[in-house]
């Protein structure tokens, strides 16, 4: 089964798969959200941030390859009454469009190998506008003896290493790894270990 075909089979049932209710993160940052402006969700899955964002007043793009997820991102907007544009993109190959962004978050989206991976980021450092905010959230690799959701190849998942190497380019970051316990559906369920990350470009 290809990558594609797997996440089409998760998401084809009636749940949401990672929950309705946006990251513990990104709600935990709320306040550093600007009140209006445009921000990208990068493989937002089933919308659950995307729809947040929206409700917070800002204008989201929404991507994902998933047109299952998509089709759920877009009744859970159409259910909390927001608008929100669902373009489906690959995160690896995607224009970016180039400082069109005022916010960008990148949450649990831990589905690239590394060569990938750089070229995802470089697309959301292009969309970052200057000032612009990243969130990032993703799973250390102390995540895989939790075996409560995410990939299980260490080479997916984040270090505080990496993220500092990778988003040197910041003007500023604040990279948090932690344990705590997560509850968003059946996805990403139990003790975790999460790292985030919070910069301005
Ligand atoms: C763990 S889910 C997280 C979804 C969302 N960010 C959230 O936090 O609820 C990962 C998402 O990545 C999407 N995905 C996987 N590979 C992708 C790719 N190459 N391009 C775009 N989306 C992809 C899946 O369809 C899924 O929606």
């Amino acid at each position: 089964m290809s990558e594609f075909e797997r996440w089409e089979t998760r998401f084809s049932g009636v749940d949401y798969v990672f929950g309705e209710a946006p990251s513990a993160f990104l709600v935990a940052h709320r306040d550093l959200l600007p009140r209006a402006g445009r921000a990208l969700a990068v493989a937002d899955g089933e919308g659950r941030n995307g729809v947040f964002l929206a409700e917070r007043g800002l204008d989201v793009v929404s991507t994902d390859f998933s047109p299952s997820a998509q089709a759920k991102a877009r009744a859970l907007a159409a259910r909390r009454g927001v608008g929100l544009d669902l373009v489906r993109a690959d995160a690896h190959d995607w224009d970016y469009p180039p400082a069109a962004f005022d916010v960008v978050i990148d949450i649990f989206t831990q589905f690239s190998t590394p060569d990938l991976r750089a070229r995802k980021w470089a697309g959301v450092r292009r969309a970052l506008k200057p000032g612009g905010l990243l969130l990032l959230e993703g799973y250390t690799p102390d995540q895989i003896a939790h075996g409560t959701g995410g990939p299980r190849d260490p080479a997916q998942l984040y270090t505080r290493e990496l993220l500092e190497r990778e988003f040197a380019w910041l003007a500023s970051r604040e990279i948090r790894a932690y344990e705590t316990v997560l509850s968003e559906g059946a996805g990403h369920s139990g003790p975790s270990a999460v790292i985030d990350l919070i910069g301005r470009a």
